[in-house]
């Protein structure tokens, strides 16, 4: 069992599994954001997708690939 925040956020039933590619990524990896004294701040979520995969979008939909899409695959979308 993973810790408890990583359940919650990243879980099977999360809203972001880290499951299949992601399993071995590095918190760091996505949530690259630090305050001053060089913590990690989560809130501000992932916003280094396009860092390892290309935006088909050319950065017209911001940087937040998963406020519409899924972990699992590209095609599938977040329910809106
Ligand atoms: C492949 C990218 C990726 C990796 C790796 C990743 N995260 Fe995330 N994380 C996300 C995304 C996307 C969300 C937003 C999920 C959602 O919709 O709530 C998120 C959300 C979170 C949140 C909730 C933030 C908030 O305030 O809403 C926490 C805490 C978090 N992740 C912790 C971790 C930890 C700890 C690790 C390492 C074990 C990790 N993450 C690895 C992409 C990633
Ligand atoms: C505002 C919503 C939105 C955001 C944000 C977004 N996308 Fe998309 N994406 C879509 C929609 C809708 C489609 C399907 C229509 C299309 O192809 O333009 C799509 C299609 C795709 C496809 C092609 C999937 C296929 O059919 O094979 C990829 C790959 C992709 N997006 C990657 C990304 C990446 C990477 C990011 C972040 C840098 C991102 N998207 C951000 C909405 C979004
Ligand atoms: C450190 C590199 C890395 C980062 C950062 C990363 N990913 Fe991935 N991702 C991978 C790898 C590796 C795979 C598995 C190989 C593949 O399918 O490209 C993968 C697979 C995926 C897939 C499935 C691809 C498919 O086959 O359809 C999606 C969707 C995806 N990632 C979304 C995201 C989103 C959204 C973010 C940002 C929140 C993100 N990734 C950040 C490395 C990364």
């Amino acid at each position: 069992m993973p810790p408890p925040i990583e359940a919650l956020y990243h879980g099977a039933k999360s809203p972001f599994p880290l499951e299949g590619g992601h399993a071995a990524v590095p918190c760091v990896e996505c949530h690259a954001t630090r305050s001053a004294s060089g913590r990690l701040v989560f809130e501000q979520v992932a916003t280094q997708c396009s860092t390892c995969h290309v935006d088909p979008h050319a950065g017209k939909q911001g940087p937040r690939c998963d406020t519409c899409h899924l972990a699992v695959d590209w095609r599938s979308r977040r329910a809106r």
